[in-house]
């Protein structure tokens, strides 16, 4: 599928408000113990879910996504929003912490892409800062991510991986849906 129609999909789903509920508080917790709160970018925000909990806790947030409605939800709460392929984004800053939740998936063909993308966050995190990455529970993806980040990101520590499950109503649905997660910590070494 290409990226306009997955952005179209995305856009559609977004027309719900809080279309993947709330927050997971294990990532809420998190972020409110860092201190101080300097900056986050927010990559593949979608409607803003952590987004607006981390503007709220006092982070100055960046958030990117392919998704015009998504953005546009954003930015009309006074928040930077960024339409764009996130594999693409140009960096302008240096971040304290870069979250990526339920955005990195399993298919073989992002690898590549996954790792120029790693490659640029290592490369733009301040020194203690954090990477978040929450993925779904699949295929030994969690492994498959600790063994890359020990081989090609060795300033890139990983801290903890926490198992998340989050249940929420999707939008058009009466039944809830489950989302089972693991939440990556990445924290980028001091340079000795
Ligand atoms: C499962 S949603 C998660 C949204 C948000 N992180 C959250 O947890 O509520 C995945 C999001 O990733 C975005 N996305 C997927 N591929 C992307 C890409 N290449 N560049 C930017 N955003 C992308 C989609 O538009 C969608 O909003």
């Amino acid at each position: 599928m290409g990226t306009n129609s997955k952005a179209e999909e995305w856009d559609g789903f977004y027309t719900a408000r809080n279309a993947f509920g709330k927050a997971y508080p294990e990532l809420v917790e998190f972020l409110k113990q860092i201190d101080p709160k300097n900056s986050l970018l927010d990559l593949g925000a979608g409607q803003g879910r952590d987004t607006f909990v981390a503007h709220q806790l006092g982070f100055d947030v960046t958030a990117v996504d392919i998704s015009k409605e998504g953005i546009r939800q954003i930015k009309e709460a006074g928040i930077k929003g960024v339409v764009e392929d996130l594999f693409h984004y140009q960096f302008d800053q240096q971040y304290q912490v870069v979250l990526l939740d339920a955005v990195i998936h399993c298919q073989p063909e992002d690898q590549e892409k996954e790792k120029q993308l790693f490659a640029t966050i290592e490369k733009n995190l301040v020194e203690e800062g954090y990477l978040l990455l929450l993925t779904h529970q699949w295929d030994m993806r969690e492994k498959y991510l600790q063994d890359l980040f020990e081989k090609y990101h060795p300033t890139l520590a990983l801290q903890f991986n926490t198992y998340i499950e989050h249940i929420f109503i999707p939008p058009q649905s009466e039944e809830e849906s489950i989302m089972e997660l693991s939440f990556m910590c990445f924290q980028k070494l001091k340079n000795q």
